[in-house]
């Protein structure tokens, strides 16, 4: 059954629950946490603002980190609140719990195009087991119920499965149908060469996604630590690399079977290597060159170009995962190449996932320059395996 739109759903002075992911990441600012990358919220605000425009009384709903149940004042969406509040520019109340009776009369008091944010949904042990007592609990928050939370698609929790039923209207929104739109493009007829570029660290964490691509793709790049299990398993001295040793026959079936299959697995030539992570800067070294006290931490100049010829042959794009340790300076270039050669092919549907691969495109300021960023890490992931998300499934059951 199609997903229904906020565009079908009559809003006016209702009690709009909508599920957001609000999961983002904080800094210390001036000894207090503050939002330090937003673009997960502001990609919530054309729902956001249409509820608004329409005079709906909106409940927000959101998870922040894993305080697995408990309420922890280090994963307060107090923060967020007061980001949100600065972007609608508007007051946004905060709940002292996701449910309850503060809860209840914060919601019960809300006038038309007002805004609450319940608190950290799994501060509630409720939410992750998709307890039916709980999503009663939130479901009586609401009239109608919005997911736009696509990077929590892949979860079925009370707040994004099993709420969902509960309430008498339901639908995505705008954020979760774009989000829909572009990475269903990539799971149809295609325009080749279709080329995946995976980084990260673990084989063991993308090897589904891996396995999955054999299937669609025509080549696949890989980057990260994730590279030197692969680069093990072709018999590579890595020194003091991070290898996972136990996923060594993983790695030697997965380039057998992309072999048999056609698919070309680009591995890194030379890497930047260092004896620790806390180094100024690293040396670039033919794979083949690696010392025994070596780290490899990213994939080297030679291989960034490369990479970046293939990734300018491709006319259908999906990247999730960082070439190299990202966050630290020395060790960024890799994925830096990346996101800028995947921002200048013009000709390609690319599509990019995952919190290091969307931070990299923002750094190089070419966000604009690609087809869709996707808020999602896991979620794209699971989503271009064609794998069925809960988030979503329980939405098309209207
Ligand atoms: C994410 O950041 O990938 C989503 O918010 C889901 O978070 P989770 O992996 O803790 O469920």
């Amino acid at each position: 059954m199609a997903i229904r739109s906020l565009e079908d759903l009559a809003l006016e002075g209702k009690r709009v629950f909508m599920r957001v992911d609000f999961n983002v990441p904080l800094a210390d600012r001036d000894g207090r946490q503050a939002v330090s990358d937003d673009a997960r919220i502001r990609a919530a605000l054309p729902s956001i603002q249409h509820c608004i425009e329409r005079g709906a009384r909106l409940v927000l709903g959101s998870h922040l980190g894993r305080p697995k149940g408990k309420a922890k004042p280090e994963f307060s969406l107090e923060p967020v609140a007061a980001h949100l509040a600065g972007l609608i520019d508007q007051d946004v109340l905060l709940t002292d719990e996701p449910v309850g009776d503060g809860a209840r009369k914060v919601v019960g008091d809300l006038r038309e195009g007002q805004v609450v944010l319940l608190e950290n949904l799994r501060f509630h042990p409720g939410e992750e087991a998709n307890d039916e007592g709980f999503a009663r609990s939130l479901a009586s928050f609401a009239d109608v119920y919005i997911n736009d939370a696509f990077g929590t698609a892949h979860r079925a929790h009370a707040s994004t499965a099993g709420m969902v039923s509960l309430v008498a209207e339901r639908g995505a929104g705008y954020l979760m149908l774009k989000e829909i739109e572009f990475l269903s493009r990539l799971l149809g007829e295609v325009d080749r060469p279709y080329l995946a570029v995976l980084g990260g660290a673990k084989v063991s964490d993308k090897i589904e996604v891996l396995e999955a691509l054999l299937e669609r793709v025509n080549a696949i790049v890989i980057g990260g630590a994730m590279a030197n299990t692969f680069l093990a398993a072709q018999g590579g001295e890595l020194g003091k690399s991070k290898v996972e040793t136990d996923k060594l026959p993983l790695a030697r079936n997965f380039l057998r079977k992309a072999g048999e299959r056609g698919v070309t697995v680009h591995l890194p030539s030379d890497v930047v290597v260092a004896d620790s992570l806390d180094t100024e800067a690293g040396r670039a070294v033919a794979v083949d060159a690696i010392g025994a006290g070596d780290m490899a931490l990213d994939i080297g100049p030679d291989s960034a170009t490369s990479y970046a010829d293939e990734i300018g042959k491709a006319r259908t794009l999906f990247w999730n995962g960082p070439m190299g340790v990202f966050e630290k300076e020395p060790f960024a270039a890799g994925t830096l190449a990346v996101a800028k050669a995947v921002a200048g092919n013009p000709h390609a549907l690319t599509v990019v996932g995952g919190g290091d691969s969307a931070a990299a495109v923002v750094q190089m300021g070419v966000a604009d320059k690609i087809s869709h960023v996707s808020t999602g890490g896991g979620a794209s992931l699971e989503f271009v395996q064609g794998l069925t998300l809960p988030g979503i499934a329980a939405l098309e059951g209207a």
